[in-house]
């Protein structure tokens, strides 16, 4: 027989307690927190699969690291260390430090130019989305088509819509700021794309001379994924897929916080003279020095080490199957899932599995509350309630393509007993998924509203 356990490929040297509470609790907790699951004190919480985003464990390697940080105002040896690593991974000549991806996207987007213009992308991610919007531009998504078909088990959803993106950029090229391929597709599914679509897009952005940009938050999971399913890709290592992938590319932006294996961080880079300049200077007046950039010196360190090890093919072999595992118990209690699963998350696809509850009730949401209340599992809606709201462009509601939970799985922190865990929350939830409700909004902010809403049931 052979032998399928998920072993870790680590041993656990420092642990952090978690709590159990009942039932009881946490249906007090969630009223409490306006049926915001981002207003849950995380005490109150038993598995955290809100967000994979700086919630990762830190290998021995990194905490020592950490000591080795130089908190130097200026030419810390730190930031040598984390340009280095950046530089021979990406190929880009110029890095800008960030405290996380989103200050790389706004710096980004202020300096490329977007007021008036369009972000073509696989998918923006939400905060992506909105600061391409907060600085005056459009974002549109131009997937694969095949990606809106949350059944099909094809394993590139991840793609950009070649034929589209030719289009487009024939049509409308000089309306088009840049286009952003978010690797992997986050919003979609956490779906990779393939190496042929990243040189195919990068030859179009190319002959039409609009910048191809990464968003490369999981880039070593989309290049895992290069090589287990990709024809001729095999034999290559992660890292050297994951290089090509870069250098296909004229920029990227970063959060650390994911395959950078970090709690905090991230970078934007480029080869270009003109803009980095202009993004150095952005960066000096709202994040720090541009040899810190609104870190310290330690975090940069940790970073350049978490880049080393997120490469690490037993690693990448763990991570994977874990999130497949997740993934396969769901769908044997009958709950659908995006197929086929991801690479840091499951994403329930709630729209088929609740279809008794209209997306401007949230469904997505109301899954959410559901494995909250039976077992303190806490996952994030992505459906109408993170990207609905007032389209400013139309002045109507948006409905949102997809109604999903995403359960994304933090890196190097929970054991499989953990996920069989969530399986049977799942199972439980399952039986009795006809009697859930919906949900309404008792009140919102203007932006990214998902985080700090308050709701109540219907
Ligand atoms: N791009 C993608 C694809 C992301 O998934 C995220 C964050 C960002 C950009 C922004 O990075 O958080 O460091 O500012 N995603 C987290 C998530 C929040 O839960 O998926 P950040």
């Amino acid at each position: 027989m052979p032998i399928t356990t998920i072993v870790e490929p680590f041993r656990i040297k420092s642990v952090e307690p978690i709590r159990m509470t009942t039932r009881e609790q946490r249906a007090e907790a969630l009223a409490a927190a306006g049926f915001n699951l981002f207003k849950l004190p995380a005490v109150d919480i038993l598995i955290d699969l809100l967000t994979d985003s700086g919630t990762g464990a830190m290998s021995a390697e990194q905490w020592a690291a950490i000591m080795r940080g130089d908190e130097s105002y200026a030419g810390a040896s730190s930031w040598f260390r984390f340009r280095d690593r950046v530089q021979e991974l990406t190929g880009f000549q110029h890095v800008v430090p960030t405290h996380q991806g989103r200050a790389a996207e706004r710096i980004l987007f202020s300096c490329i130019g977007v007021r008036g213009k369009v972000v073509l992308s696989n998918t923006c991610f939400d905060t992506t989305r909105a600061n391409i919007e907060a600085q005056g531009g459009q974002a549109v998504d131009i997937p694969t088509p095949i990606a809106n078909d949350t059944q099909a088990p094809h394993p590139w959803k991840g793609d950009i819509d070649l034929v589209a993106l030719e289009r487009f950029l024939g049509e409308r090229g000089a309306e088009v700021a840049c286009v952003v391929h978010t690797i992997t597709n986050n919003s979609g599914g956490g779906q990779p794309a393939s190496l042929a679509n990243l040189r195919a897009a990068s030859a179009i952005c190319r002959k039409r001379r609009v910048p191809y940009y990464l968003d490369a938050c999981r880039f070593a999971e989309n290049a895992w994924f290069v090589k287990q399913l990709e024809a001729g890709q095999r034999d290559r290592s992660v890292e050297s897929i994951a290089r090509e992938m870069f250098r296909l590319a004229d920029g990227a932006t970063f959060s650390a916080k994911k395959d950078g294996l970090a709690n905090i961080g991230g970078f934007l880079a480029s080869n270009d003279d003109a803009l980095a300049a202009q993004e150095e200077q952005l960066l000096i007046l709202t994040e720090g020095f541009p040899t810190y950039g609104g870190l310290a010196g330690r975090d940069l360190d940790a970073i350049a080490v978490g880049l080393r090890e997120v490469v690490d093919e037993d690693y990448l072999r763990y991570r994977i199957a874990s999130t497949k595992y997740l993934g396969d118990g769901l769908r044997r209690h009958g709950v659908p899932i995006v197929e086929p699963p991801g690479g840091h998350a499951i994403y329930i696809d709630a729209k088929a599995w609740l279809p008794h509850i209209p997306p401007e009730q949230f469904p997505g949401h109301a899954a959410a509350c559901a494995f909250y209340i039976e077992g303190g599992v806490r996952g994030c809606e992505i459906g109408t309630l993170m990207f609905g709201g007032l389209d400013p462009s139309t002045g109507k509601q948006r409905i949102a393509q997809k109604e999903l939970l995403r359960l994304a799985i933090p890196r190097r922190v929970y054991t499989q007993s953990h996920i069989d865990y969530v399986v049977e929350v799942g199972r439980e939830v399952a039986a009795r998924a006809m009697e859930l409700g919906g949900f309404r909004i008792v009140d919102e902010p203007a932006q990214l509203r998902h985080f700090s809403a308050r709701l109540a049931p219907l």
